[in-house]
């Protein structure tokens, strides 16, 4: 059986343990030639090693594992690089969050300005990424990309890298059906959705399993609950924090209101930001959850590690994160054409939305990349919500090309979370100061 070399780029991730686990989990079926862990921060890579080798040393010893700062090293002859570069670190993610905040405008790391401004970091070394691939990696390869913001890096790279063998990817679908599952008390497996809309921005139309529509118990639910289940801990734990207990919860204010579709939690930011601004402590973002969790975490254990040898293999997320990966991965691996959400070009797939847009949609997974399912046509006012937040993807996309000062301000002005373009200028022009050498430059 055929062994695949694979590069995890942004291996320094708190989600790299997670992740290899899941890869192991399938070394019979997906199986391994060798891992390798490429970050651009070397010392922090070193470290997450440590965890990721005991994982390994766990599950399959006689794997090899190679961690570099050095590109080529990094792709030579790979064959998937699974992709999740956070530019600018949490350090970075924490201003995105705070400064529109200060503004009284949502402050989060994908939706509004903190989304916006991640996303001018990331196109340019998401770019570079796929060219350092194309140079050294086995031509047939795959990037599986999570990077976010996903729906800025899909539509800059469709603009700037049109060949690049990349499907962008999000895990919240997944992870919204997992909840919709425990909810009907069902295998998350079993539950075929439909779905439309934009990374981040998307709606649940249909739950079917077995054939048969569970979508009105789900319904039910929501209106009621959100999408929180009884003891969220046991379904998962990075979703059990309680900023994620309040995403789940707030479903239910939108569902009371629209109770035709099932939202994906982050349309949360553009239906109840004025809200969601009131709940929020500028001095206290899920930034600083993360940092003082997640990331504690694994540092601590690596500490840990240094001191005594002992690796606590608890002390990383693992769930549908890692499994939704490497079901892409394997679904492209032996072309298994299993039918996921991923990001595409839409092409007419939803009939009155443009031709041009990065939808998520259902596709099937094949050898050759997505085929996606066609959705026809949706109403008013998702096609002009969605309208609307494709501008500003397309908005911030050609501001980082053209170097456009007056697009960037456009994109925050359009953004349903921003009140006013003086707004939008105020806030503009702090992230400026803030992401001095990070953005390409604007005039
Ligand atoms: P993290 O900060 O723990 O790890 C990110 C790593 O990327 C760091 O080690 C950093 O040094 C490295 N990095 C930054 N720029 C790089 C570059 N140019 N080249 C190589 N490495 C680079 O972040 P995290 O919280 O573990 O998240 C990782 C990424 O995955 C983020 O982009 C996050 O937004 C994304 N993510 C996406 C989804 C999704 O649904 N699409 C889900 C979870 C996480
Ligand atoms: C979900 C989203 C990701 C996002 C993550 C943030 O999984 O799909 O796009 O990166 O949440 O999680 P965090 O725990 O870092 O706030
Ligand atoms: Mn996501």
């Amino acid at each position: 059986m055929h062994k695949f070399i694979l590069t995890i780029a942004g291996g320094g991730s708190t989600y790299t343990p997670g992740i290899v686990k899941s890869l192991l989990a399938k070394k019979e079926e997906f199986p391994l030639k060798e891992l390798r862990l490429y970050d651009n921060d070397g010392d922090r890579q070193e470290k997450v090693a440590i965890i990721v080798k005991e994982v390994v040393k766990e599950f399959a010893p006689e794997l090899k594992v190679l961690t570099t700062t050095d590109p080529e090293t990094a792709f030579s002859d790979a064959e998937f690089i699974f992709a999740q570069m956070r530019v600018g670190k949490n350090s970075m993610r924490e201003q995105d969050e705070k400064i529109p905040l200060r503004y009284g405008v949502v402050g989060q790391e994908t939706c509004g300005p903190g989304g916006l401004a991640y996303g001018l970091r990331t196109i340019y070394p998401m770019a570079e990424l796929i060219d350092l691939v194309e140079k050294y990696a086995n031509p047939k390869h795959w990037i599986v990309n999570y990077s976010n913001p996903a729906a800025v890096v899909a539509e800059a790279m469709k603009k700037l890298r049109p060949n690049a063998r990349i499907i962008n990817i999000c895990d919240m679908p997944v992870a919204t059906i997992r909840n919709m599952a425990a909810v009907i008390g069902e295998d998350r497996n079993k539950l075929v959705v439909d779905y439309f809309g934009l990374n981040h921005f998307g709606w649940f139309t249909k739950v079917t399993v077995d054939g048969v529509d569970r979508t009105d118990e789900i319904r039910k639910h929501a209106i009621k609950h959100g999408l929180l289940v009884e003891d969220m801990t046991k379904v998962d734990a990075q979703h059990s924090d309680p900023s994620w207990i309040k995403n789940w919860k707030n479903i239910q204010y939108m569902m009371e209101m629209f109770p035709d579709y099932i939202p994906n939690p982050y349309l949360q930011y553009y239906l109840l930001g004025d809200s969601i601004v009131e709940h929020t402590n500028v001095e206290h973002t899920r930034a600083n959850e993360v940092m003082e969790g997640r990331e504690k975490r694994i540092f601590d254990a690596v500490d840990e590690y240094n001191r005594t040898g002992e690796v606590d293999l608890s002390s990383f997320y693992t769930g549908v994160h890692g499994q939704f990966i490497v079901d892409v991965a394997m679904s492209l691996a032996y072309n298994l054409r299993k039918r996921f959400l991923v990001m595409v070009e839409n092409k007419g797939a939803v009939m009155n939305l443009p031709e041009d847009a990065m939808v998520e949609i259902p596709a099937y997974i094949t050898s050759d990349g997505p085929e996606p399912i066609r959705v026809g046509e949706i109403p008013t006012f998702y096609k002009a919500l969605i309208e609307q937040q494709y501008a500003v993807e397309k908005l911030i996309v050609e501001a980082a090309i053209e170097h456009s000062y007056t697009k960037a301000l456009m994109a925050l002005t359009l953004s349903k979370t921003v009140p006013s373009a003086f707004k939008a200028k105020e806030i503009l022009d702090e992230l400026i100061k803030a992401n001095k050498g990070y953005w390409p430059e604007l005039n």
